[in-house]
């Protein structure tokens, strides 16, 4: 009895050591590509160090507030600061100088897109600030990271399961396919 019990415990415990490597094999191969998607850009530039400084998301993007499209900074923008701005921390002057210097030359950065929607899908910020959805409900704490990258992937269960959610008298409105797919 005690013989079957070891060894039916030692036979568990295969089991629960397979299924802990087929996890951590199934999180390495679903986790890869977006861990891995941090695209090359032009500059480094990092949101964590212009939020923490008290820069609004809005002031950079501001297309969130009436349109599909946030939108990115102009150099222009950029320029509105660091035409006068001095950084704290000497190693980020380097990226500062190339900004500086592309901007003498009339040149501008062209940053690589990390979201992009296929254009069979309707989207639109628009609804989404003004109804409250939080930007980090969509694309995580970017405030937070040093270089943007997705931390969903937004597909058409990503935007279901949150219409899903939302209350009855809009629901049927909310996962009408003509919503999204006009
Ligand atoms: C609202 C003002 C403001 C705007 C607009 C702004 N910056 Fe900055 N930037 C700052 C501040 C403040 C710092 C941090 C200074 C410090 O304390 O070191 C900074 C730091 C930086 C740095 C060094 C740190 C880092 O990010 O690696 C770079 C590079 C930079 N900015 C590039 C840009 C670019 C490119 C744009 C336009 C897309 C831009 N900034 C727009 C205020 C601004
Ligand atoms: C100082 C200007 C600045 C501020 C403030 C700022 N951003 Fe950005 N953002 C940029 C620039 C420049 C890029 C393009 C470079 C990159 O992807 O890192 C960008 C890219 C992004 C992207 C990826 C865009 C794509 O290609 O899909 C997201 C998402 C984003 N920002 C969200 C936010 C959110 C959320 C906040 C507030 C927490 C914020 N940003 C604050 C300048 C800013
Ligand atoms: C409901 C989900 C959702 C919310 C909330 C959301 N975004 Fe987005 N965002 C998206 C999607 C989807 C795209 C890709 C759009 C495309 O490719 O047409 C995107 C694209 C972007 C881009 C790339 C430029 C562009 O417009 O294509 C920026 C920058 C951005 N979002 C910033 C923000 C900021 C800042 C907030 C909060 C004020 C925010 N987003 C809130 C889903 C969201
Ligand atoms: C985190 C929650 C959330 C996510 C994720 C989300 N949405 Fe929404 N969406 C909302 C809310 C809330 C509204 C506003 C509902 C209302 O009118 O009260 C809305 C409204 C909309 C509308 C306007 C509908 C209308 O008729 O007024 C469209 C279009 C839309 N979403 C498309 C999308 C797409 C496409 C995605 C995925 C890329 C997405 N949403 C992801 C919460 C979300
Ligand atoms: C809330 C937004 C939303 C609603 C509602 C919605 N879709 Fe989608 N759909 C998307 C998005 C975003 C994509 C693109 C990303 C992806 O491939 O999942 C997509 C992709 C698709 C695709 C292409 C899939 C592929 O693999 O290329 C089909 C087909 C589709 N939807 C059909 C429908 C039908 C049918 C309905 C109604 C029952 C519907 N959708 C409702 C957001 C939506």
């Amino acid at each position: 009895m005690t013989k079957g019990l070891f060894a039916f415990h030692h036979k568990i415990q295969w089991i629960v050591i397979g299924l802990g490597i087929a996890l951590v094999v199934i999180i390495a191969l679903w986790g890869g590509p977006a861990a891995q998607a941090q695209p090359e850009q032009p500059l480094a530039f990092s949101h964590k160090k212009h939020v923490d400084a008290g820069t609004q998301c809005v002031y950079c993007h501001p297309g969130v507030l009436n349109g599909p499209v946030a939108g990115l900074p102009s150099m222009a923008k950029c320029m509105g600061c660091h035409s006068n701005v001095q950084v704290s921390d000497e190693t980020d002057q380097p990226d500062v100088d190339t900004l500086l210097s592309l901007w003498d030359r009339g040149l501008a950065l062209r940053w690589v897109k990390i979201n992009d929607q296929p254009d069979f899908v309707y989207f639109s910020h628009r609804p989404h600030i003004q109804h409250g959805v939080s930007c980090e409900s969509c694309h995580g704490n970017v405030g937070q990271m040093d270089f943007a990258q997705p931390a969903f992937q937004i597909n058409m269960g990503f935007c279901l399961s949150c219409h899903r959610q939302q209350s009855p008298d809009k629901f049927t409105r909310l996962v009408d396919c003509k919503t999204c797919h006009q």
